[in-house]
This record gives structure tokens, sequence and C-alpha cells, in this order.
């Protein structure tokens, strides 16, 4: 593992780690991020102390690739849980939240180069709250904002690595409906609720129901079954 007062993002840190043959199990972490980024683009704001900002080089067999986020996400809430006794919910794709309110998110990115194909799985965890703009203010918690008292950044970090490490063992040993199951019994309360999604021919609505063996979200629209697999989902209520 290596730790840094700063740096742009710790996803291209790692990312340059696994390009030049980093194993699989290499971290990296910093107090502060310049360029943090999430998913779709979005900027991930990471000032310094604020958070938890997390890197880690996977090199998932074939069988595993698909579910990394789902791990990732149930590793991060049972670690926050491990460490601080918050219980944070998931909310597909890449959530962890406690209600509604984002505490987490996780972004990973697969990559290929001459020492073998890997995933970069990056997670950004809300510590203490900070100076967000409104709009993220708006819809972001953090653990000692949730808590009102201070917790152990180093313990956090533990806990959700050693989550991870079990998680990550377990699918890739082939126990992908445990991992499933766990993720299924932390997404309770989003299940059943609606959502919208952007497909080919506009905004499609319907009920969040399940994720299937391979992440993607299983979404009743009457009396069908649509699978969404990427891109923005919108959580109505
Ligand atoms: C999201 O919710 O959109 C994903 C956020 C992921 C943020 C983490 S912080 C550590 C790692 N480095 C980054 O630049 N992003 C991820």
């Amino acid at each position: 593992m290596v730790w840094h007062e700063e740096v742009g993002s710790t996803n291209d840190i790692a990312a340059a780690a696994a390009n030049g043959g980093s194993p699989e199990g290499f971290v990296v972490a910093a107090n502060a991020q310049s360029s943090g980024r999430g998913r779709l683009g979005r900027t991930w704001e990471s000032p310094p102390g604020a958070g938890l900002y997390v890197s880690v080089i996977l090199r998932p067999l074939p069988h595993a690739l698909p579910l990394v986020t789902i791990a990732t996400g149930v590793a991060v809430a049972e670690g926050v849980e491990a460490a601080s006794g918050l219980s944070p919910c998931v909310k597909w794709p890449n959530d962890v939240c406690v209600g509604s309110r984002k505490l987490a998110g996780i972004l990973a990115e697969a990559g290929s180069s001459s020492a073998g194909d890997y995933v970069v799985v990056g997670f950004g965890v809300n510590l203490r709250p900070a100076a967000f703009p409104a709009d993220i203010a708006a819809r972001a918690t953090s653990i000692e904002g949730e808590l009102g008292r201070d917790v152990d950044r180093g313990l956090v970090l533990a806990e959700c690595l050693a989550a991870l490490a079990h998680r990550y063992r377990l699918l890739q040993g082939g126990a992908r409906d445990a991992v499933i199951a766990a993720w299924r019994s932390r997404a309770a309360e989003h299940l059943g609720r609606p959502v919208e999604w952007d497909a080919e021919h506009g905004a499609r609505r319907g009920i969040a129901h399940d994720i299937d063996a391979r992440g993607a979200l299983l979404v009743r629209v009457g009396d069908r079954m649509v699978r969404v697999v990427s891109g923005e989902v919108r959580w109505l209520t």
C-alpha cells in the first residue's frame, strides 16, 4: 500500500502501477485528490482529510468481473459498519447510502497491459461534513455527520479493505450468490421503488426489482422484466 498527501486521482496512480505489473491487492490511498472522479465523467469532491480516497488493483477472473462493483459496494458498507456501527445501504449501481443520502461511491475501471488485465476499483467514503457545492451537499452525508462523533479514519480504511478482501475472495472462488445475497439485503429499502433511465428511444420508467447474476438491475415494466446494464438510473423516491 502507498499513502499520498495529495494526488490527481488515486485510480490513475493505481492504473499506472497495474500497467507496470504491480500485483493484485496493491492499494493507493490519499489524503486529498485534486481531480477525483466519479461515474459518468463527474467530479468526486475530495477535500483534504474529509474522506477516504482509495484505489485497489484487482485481477478478477472473467466470471468475477461483472460483479466487482457490486462486491465492493457491499464491502464498503460492511467496512463502515464494522468501524463505526452505522449500517449503510447500497443503491444500484455504485452508491453506499444512509437513507437517501450518499455516503460513498465506487468507480471500477478496467485496463490491460503486457503485465495482464486488471480492474482498478476506487472508493470514496465521506468521513466528515465538508464544504461541498450546494447540489452535492443536499444529497451527501458522512460518517461523522451521521454519528455526531469522530471516527478513526485508519480503522474505517482497514475494515473496508478487510471486507473487500473477503468479498472478492468469495467472488473469485465462485460464491457469486453469497455476494448477491449480501447486496440484496443491504438494498432492500430501495428495491420495489420506481426508477427512470435513458433508453435508446427516450426515458423509461419501472419498478426496481433485483439484480441478476451479472450485476444488471432488473426493472419491472408492466408485466415484463427489463435488464438495465449501465448509464444513469434515476431513483424517483
Ligand atoms: C461515484 O459515485 O460516482 C464514484 C466515486 C468514486 C470516487 C473514488 S475516490 C478514490 C477513487 N479515485 C477517484 O478519482 N475516484 C475514486
